[in-house]
């Protein structure tokens, strides 16, 4: 199959490119480099052995999106591309709302123009709200409690309504829990721009100097230690998944939901030991107050993904940290500029 993977140059998007290359699969890399750097795609060509087509277009650019799937021949558009930081949503709700909402709608007005069936999405446990209980499973309401995850509940509704309108759509809408790790190369990896949101690329920046402790934020919620327990997946089994909803999709009519996660939580503070155990070094912590928004606890129910995929995140969560401290050794900055 030939395939738009939209934000291919991103954390997730770019391993998921090497694993449709590698499945045999041609994918055709769009990236606008706002929250990405162009110095990841030799990387990618050297772990592909070959050249990846990489077209750098604003997907919130209406004909400039259509001109790209105009002459693509695409069979699929796997839509990684947008921003995902919760805090910055709250601050810039209507760049959050029209750049998320905005590529996912000119991208599908120019599958359905140019008879482009597949669309895989990228969602989040987000769409989950803060109520849900654990583990959480697909048919739960969804709801969210900031601009970035009411992004994708919107999206999500979007692709439900796109595929009503047109039998011929075939939708995956994969629900991310928290993905993690890094390719075995420990060439690509996670290189957020600015402070990173998330608890492992922080980690990582303290364990390789960049950052002088971590805050937990909060040790005082119900769980066996205290501290907020979450779903780590590996990246690489994140990837595998996407490639598993594409081939599903040849089959699977109108759309589908799967959770992708592990279905097993772990604590900040599991965590920080895993990571201390991969780098060889105790890490600085401080216990700090709650993450205003926070739950307690989320993870997957993952048994649908498993049973109608055929897929499950099975790498470890010492596997993680090994992968995530190579790669952040290796590249202390992240990508060169
Ligand atoms: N944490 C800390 N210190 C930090 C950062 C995080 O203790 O410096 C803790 C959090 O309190 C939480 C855990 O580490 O208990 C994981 O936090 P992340 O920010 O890595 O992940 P979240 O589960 O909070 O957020 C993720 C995605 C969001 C998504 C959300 C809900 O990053 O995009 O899941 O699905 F909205």
């Amino acid at each position: 199959m030939r395939i738009l993977v939209s934000g291919g140059a991103g954390y997730i998007g770019s391993h998921t490119t090497l694993q449709l290359i590698a499945s045999g699969h041609d994918a055709v890399i769009v990236d606008d480099f706002s929250r990405s750097k162009r110095s990841v795609v030799p990387r990618l060509e050297a772990l592909a052995g070959r050249s990846i087509e990489v077209r750098e277009v604003d997907l919130t650019h209406v004909p400039a999106t259509e001109a790209l799937v105009a002459d693509g021949g695409f069979e699929a558009v796997i839509h990684f591309a947008g921003l995902k930081a919760v805090g910055e949503s709250v601050e810039k709700p209507i760049e959050y709302y029209s750049n998320n909402l905005g590529s996912t709608l000119s991208l599908l007005a120019a599958m359905r123009r140019h008879g482009v069936p597949k669309f895989v999405f990228s969602s989040s446990a987000t769409v989950y709200g803060e109520n849900a209980s654990v583990p959480m499973k697909e048919e739960f309401p969804t709801s969210a409690t900031n601009p970035y995850g009411w992004t994708k509940v919107m999206q999500e509704q979007i692709l439900r309504d796109a595929a009503v309108a047109d039998p011929s759509l075939r939708v995956a809408l994969l629900r991310y829990f928290n993905p993690v790790g890094a390719h075995a190369s420990g060439t690509i990896g996670e290189d957020p721009s600015g402070i990173p949101n998330n608890l492992m690329p922080l980690i990582a920046q303290v364990a390789v100097g960049r950052r002088q402790k971590l805050l937990i934020y909060g040790d005082d919620y119900p769980t066996p230690d205290g501290t907020g327990r979450r779903d780590y997946l590996h990246v690489e089994d994140l990837a595998a998944g996407h490639v598993a909803a594409l081939d599903r999709l040849g089959t699977a009519p109108g759309v589908s939901t799967w959770n992708l996660g592990t279905g097993t939580p772990t604590s900040v503070k599991e965590m920080v030991d895993a990571f201390a155990r991969a780098c060889g070094h105790e890490l600085p912590v401080e216990i700090a107050p709650r993450r205003p928004g926070d739950v307690a606890e989320s993870y997957a129910d993952p048994s649908r993904a498993e049973a109608e995929l055929g897929w499950r995140a099975g790498r470890t969560i010492d596997q993680m940290c090994v992968d995530t401290w190579r790669w952040q050794s290796n590249n202390p900055d992240g990508y060169p500029a």
